[in-house]
């Protein structure tokens, strides 16, 4: 069998979710009406290692119209949709190798199938199949023409490799698009996790002290969406200017340490690891709620609060395990520290990923197109692309919007015309 999937069964729900996303991914079915003519990726084999929803099964769609003999594999074990992985086998012919739950191995398995599939163009979100291809599958390397990646924490460890000398094919980094990463980083990820944080724990945000760990896109898009709820959000950084712009934005700024003591929820936005460690748990009030929204499940150490814990009670409620401290407090964690927009909720919303993902399967052309030409780098989007999709974008929510004049223009271009 050339798939794994949780329940084949399933296969006639995952489509109506599916097709109830593809209503509002406009610019991404433009694209898919014209890879299915033009079929420019024909004939190729592909994998992609991304998260297994409604929405990236229909940028699968669109890339398998385009010609690509396409396998996906999960970039996460929790966030499946297994209704969908089973509708992309039965419907679409697509080799989907994703379980939601599956273990640590199961997960490396798949990649592993995903590196087998041989494919000339892969996909990523949090380069883990970039990276195993690289520690464990060198000898085919010589096979990729490149790669997309979609993640800010994937394009960190790519930019790392590069900078190490240890990058062997071209990537381009599709989160470092406009269209990507000002739209998917911050209002999907604003109101996913909102969405994950309720749909675990149907907490009412409105006068909480809610703590966001981190002010990059993600960060404040989290925070925008928490006050509009009512919450009072606390901001924790790092880095200087981020941390003035939070203040700005009228948010309280203060450490971990400090905003411990008050918060009643927490979630970390990071891309680092261990944000919230033993000394902050020690802190927090009873009942705390802790939640990630940064890709990879490192940045709530949670081992750290397992010794700290006399013991923990798994799924007090669906997807909320209960560390119960010597003194009795309760702090509750979500989605196992995982991205908890994807582990407790359905990820970010159609309408918003439509412009990742047709940014996605236009790289994959590009990256075919610039066969040979391009070097062991992490690239940029060509800038024409985002403009494509940010104009159908406006176009598919009926606005439209001014042109330049020819004196502006060329008032533009001048610099004798000053004061
Ligand atoms: N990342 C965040 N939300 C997502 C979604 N709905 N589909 C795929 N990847 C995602």
């Amino acid at each position: 069998m050339d798939y794994h999937v949780a329940d084949m069964s399933l296969a006639a729900a995952g489509k109506k979710r599916i097709d109830w996303a593809d209503q509002d991914m406009k610019v991404l079915q433009l694209v898919r009406e014209r890879f299915s003519k033009e079929k420019p990726l024909a004939g190729m084999k592909m994998s992609a290692c991304l998260h297994v929803t409604a929405e990236t099964a229909n940028l699968c769609r669109a890339l398998a119209a385009g010609g690509a003999d396409l396998l996906l594999c999960a970039s996460n074990p929790l966030s499946t949709q297994d209704d969908v992985a089973a509708s992309l086998v039965e419907h679409d012919g697509i080799k989907v190798y994703a379980v939601r739950g599956e273990d640590n191995d199961t997960y490396y398995e798949h990649i592993r199938a995903a590196i087998e599939h041989h494919p000339v163009v892969t996909m990523d979100d949090g380069a883990d199949l970039v990276s195993m291809i690289h520690s464990d599958y060198a000898d085919q390397l010589g096979e990729i023409i490149g790669s997309m990646e979609e993640t800010t924490t994937g394009v960190i460890r790519l930019r790392a490799m590069a900078a190490d000398g240890a990058l062997k094919i071209p990537v381009v980094a599709v989160n470092d698009a406009q269209t990507k990463h000002l739209f998917d980083n911050r209002y999907g990820t604003g109101q996913s996790t909102i969405d994950g944080i309720i749909r675990a724990t149907d907490v009412l945000l409105a006068g909480k002290n809610v703590v966001a760990a981190g002010y990059g896109y993600c960060g404040r898009g989290f925070s925008m969406r928490a006050r509009g709820m009512g919450a009072n959000v606390i901001v924790t950084e790092v880095d200087p200017v981020k941390a003035i712009e939070a203040v700005m934005d009228g948010f309280r700024v203060m450490t971990m340490e400090d905003a411990a003591v008050i918060g009643d929820v927490f979630c970390t936005l990071t891309g680092n690891l261990n944000v919230i460690r033993p000394e902050h748990f020690d802190k927090m009030k009873n009942g705390a709620i802790i939640s990630n929204s940064g890709h990879f499940n490192v940045e709530l150490d949670l081992d750290g609060l397992g010794k700290l814990a006399d013991h923990i009670k798994k799924d007090v409620r669906k997807n909320v395990d209960a560390y119960v401290m010597d003194d009795g407090r309760r702090i509750f964690v979500l989605g196992q520290g995982r991205l908890v927009n994807l582990a407790c909720a359905e990820g970010h919303p159609a309408s918003v990923m439509d412009m990742s993902f047709a940014t996605q399967a236009l790289a994959t052309e590009y990256v075919i197109k610039s066969k040979g030409k391009l070097g062991a780098k992490v690239y940029d989007v060509p800038g024409s692309i985002d403009e494509w999709v940010a104009e159908l974008k406006l176009k598919s929510m009926g606005i439209t919007i001014d042109e330049l004049t020819p004196e502006q223009v060329k008032y533009l271009a001048s610099w004798t015309m000053g004061t």
